[in-house]
């Protein structure tokens, strides 16, 4: 029985491996992903749509009768006050200092096992987190879960060692899926950090340019950036943390996952080197 419970599971590991090395392979020609048409004229789009939230924020002030209090400050509060994770989940769900939320469906605070030996820091939710409430739950999560198979990991697991933990820095959905800036990810930022601290992961992995930049204080862009260590805070002092590829981004630049396996591979051997 134990056997076959071993050999179902090896060979859903190994078919999920596959998927991935198939997914290295793909040349221009057979590219898994359609180029995203609407990604040329999403820079206006996502400067509407930033304006909206910006509106929204001016109105929910107008409604405000006593003095603004400082975001980033409250967000630290909230968050340093909390003793668990299921705490600064609930810390969380009472912050209203990100106008972001306003146009949100879900508060999108995490997925996976939260005794993780790993801790995936994505950017923002899109469409489909918004509306399960999950992170990674679209095609680019897709894509993640197939990463992490190949070194080995799920978020489904219950061994911490085989499992991965994921959240993002923005917990909401910027409309348009815009990128978010830096002021809203600074709101925001205390809770991530707590959340490192209360789960106290053996390694941190950043996906894209905004983690990296916020938690690993990446001076380059993730193209340069992408395969290097630094430590961010944690309860213990700090955590080794890498940067990669957004799935996101390996979607549209297959060409790219073979950095993106570099950098898995570099993540596997710091696993190894901590046990
Ligand atoms: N992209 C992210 O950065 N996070 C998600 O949760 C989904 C897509």
């Amino acid at each position: 029985m134990v056997d076959a419970i071993d050999d179902s599971q090896l060979r859903a590991d190994m078919l999920a491996a596959l998927a991935w090395q198939v997914e290295l392979g793909a040349d221009e020609a057979i590219a898994d992903a359609p180029t995203d048409r609407t990604q040329l004229t999403r820079a206006p789009k996502a400067a509407a749509a930033a304006k909206r939230q910006d509106r929204a924020q001016d109105q929910a002030q107008d409604h405000d009768t006593g003095p603004a209090e400082d975001p980033v400050r409250a967000a630290n509060d909230l968050a340093a006050n909390a003793q668990s994770i299921e705490q600064l989940r609930d810390a969380l769900l009472g912050y209203d200092g990100s106008p972001l939320k306003t146009g949100a469906r879900n508060t999108v605070f995490a997925d996976g096992n939260p005794a993780a030996e790993v801790m995936v820091i994505g950017e923002a939710p899109g469409r489909d987190e918004d509306r399960e409430g999950k992170p990674f739950v679209g095609r680019s999560g897709q894509l993640l879960d197939r990463m992490l198979a190949a070194i080995g990991l799920n978020r489904a697991s219950e061994d911490p060692a085989t499992s991965a933990y994921i959240t993002n820095v923005i917990f909401y959905r910027p409309l348009e899926n815009r990128t978010p800036d830096d002021a809203e990810v600074q709101k925001l930022l205390p809770f991530t950090l707590r959340h490192i601290a209360l789960a106290q992961p053996k390694v941190v992995l950043c996906v894209g340019n905004v983690p990296a930049k916020h938690l690993m204080q990446a001076k380059t862009g993730i193209t340069r950036f992408r395969g290097s260590w630094s430590d961010v805070p944690s309860a213990s002092g700090s955590v080794p943390a890498l940067a990669t590829f957004h799935p996101a981004y390996l979607l549209r630049q297959p060409d790219a996952k073979r950095f993106a396996w570099r950098d898995l591979i570099s993540l596997r051997e710091k696993l190894e080197s901590l046990q």
